[in-house]
């Protein structure tokens, strides 16, 4: 039964309520037994049966719940770099979509690796993920598009998921654009949608979640509904890729159908802040794809100040959010969104778990919680993401077991 000794701050983020509300704990210990929480608090209160324990030591540092990454696009082939650099000459996100680039260009990119090809990708991207801190990721498909290749994006999901590393999520966006071959007849890809891959996914039990992005360059409120009852009918949960370029009534959708989580919502109105608050949807933010594309924060003091929990991700994919850093996003989201570092923090734990409802298992530090977490080399959360670092996690257990970073021997 290891015990962490030597906590300066500890992060429990035990309270479901409170965007600020990260309960710390000041010179802290924590002790886990196989991979499940027994015991945080102050180490004075240390219960006298667990001293004596192996003993691990923080050396004075930030000890919080692992990182969660509740949004990402973690399989797919090819990268857009010179989409990237045109966008800076100034072509437009949808302009180049409509050339034939964006989506549709790693659709291609993503259909013409093998299994082995797409597994290999991601493998390195979550390993780099988890020396970052970050214990979970929510992995989406949707680079596939046709049955073959998001069952396959999913299949490599749930074999990353049986190797040591964060746990995976996964989520079918089959409906993320109409792709190409069915420009025109938008509504046999919806059928093939809800007749065919969204049944074969639960079938199989590839994901958890069904996804949308509403948009008017990709699916309609009405068509998203129509596809949400079907994947809902599946038992898999609607997620949404909402109010990201205008105002398409995503956020007031996903009150509509009880959406786990709204994402993005740069563009959300009033009304859909209030729907999401009502309605108690997780609201994910997702800075570094709002930045890649000089867009205008969300929201997010409005949306808290509403009651919503918000939550803040990556998005990682090779369009929008090219990179998989999660601190780096939840430092943008104090900077561009006006969150304090303790808000954000709860939006990368626990309110991330709740936006994959896995909120009873992950995302705190409370005795039966899964043992994921990670030493972070700071004193306190305002210090980590005030002094930005390409990586100031020292060490990440998932589980109990120290998969990343160095031995934390006493
Ligand atoms: O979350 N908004 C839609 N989908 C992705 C972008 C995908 C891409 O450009 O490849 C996003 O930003
Ligand atoms: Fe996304």
């Amino acid at each position: 039964m290891p015990l962490l000794e030597n906590i300066s701050c500890l992060a429990t983020c035990a309270s479901p309520d409170g965007q600020d509300d990260i309960g710390a704990i000041h010179d802290a210990a924590l002790v886990w037994k196989d991979d499940r929480i027994m015991w945080a608090g102050p180490a004075e209160d240390l219960p006298g049966s667990y001293v004596g324990e192996e003993r691990w030591e923080a050396g004075g540092r930030l000890v919080i719940p692992g990182l969660i990454d509740c949004h990402t696009h973690l399989a797919f082939g090819g990268w857009r770099a010179g989409e990237f650099a045109d966008r800076i000459r100034g072509r437009s996100y949808l302009e180049l979509a409509a050339a034939g680039g964006g989506i549709a260009s790693t659709v291609r990119a993503t259909r013409a690796l093998d299994e082995e090809a797409l597994l290999a990708r991601a493998r390195e991207f979550r390993s780099e993920m988890l020396a970052l801190g970050v214990t979970t990721i929510e992995a989406k498909s949707g680079y596939g598009l046709d049955l073959e290749t998001e069952l396959r994006t999913l299949e490599v999901y749930r074999r990353l998921s049986s190797e040591p590393g964060p746990r995976l999520s996964a989520t079918c966006l089959a409906a993320h654009v109409v792709p190409p071959e069915a420009a025109h007849d938008r509504a046999g890809h919806i059928g093939r949608i809800i007749e065919q891959i969204l049944p074969a996914v639960a079938d199989k039990n590839l994901a958890a979640f069904a996804d949308v992005f509403v948009e008017e360059s990709a699916f309609s409120v009405r068509e998203a509904r129509r596809i949400f009852e079907a994947g809902s009918a599946l038992g898999l949960r609607p997620k949404l890729h909402a109010d990201q370029l205008t105002d398409g009534g995503g956020a007031v959708l996903a009150a509509e159908v009880g959406a786990v989580s709204a994402d993005h919502l740069e563009c959300i109105s009033p009304e859909g802040i209030a729907a999401l608050a009502q309605a108690g949807v997780v609201g994910v933010t997702l800075p570094i794809a709002t930045l890649y594309l000089n867009q205008d924060p969300p929201p997010a003091r409005a949306m808290i100040d509403a009651g919503v929990a918000v939550a803040v991700a990556t998005d990682f994919n090779p369009g929008t959010a090219p990179t998989y850093h999660l601190p780096l996003a939840m430092m943008l989201a104090c900077t561009r969104q006006r969150m304090t570092p303790a808000e954000v923090l709860k939006g990368a734990t626990r309110f991330a778990a709740r936006a994959i409802d896995r909120e009873t298992e992950i995302g705190s530090l409370v005795p039966g919680a899964l043992a994921d977490f990670a030493v972070i080399d700071a004193p306190d959360v305002d210090h980590w993401l005030y002094h930005y670092r390409p990586n100031a996690c020292r060490a990440a257990i998932v589980g109990g077991e120290l998969l990343a970073g160095r031995p934390l021997r006493a």
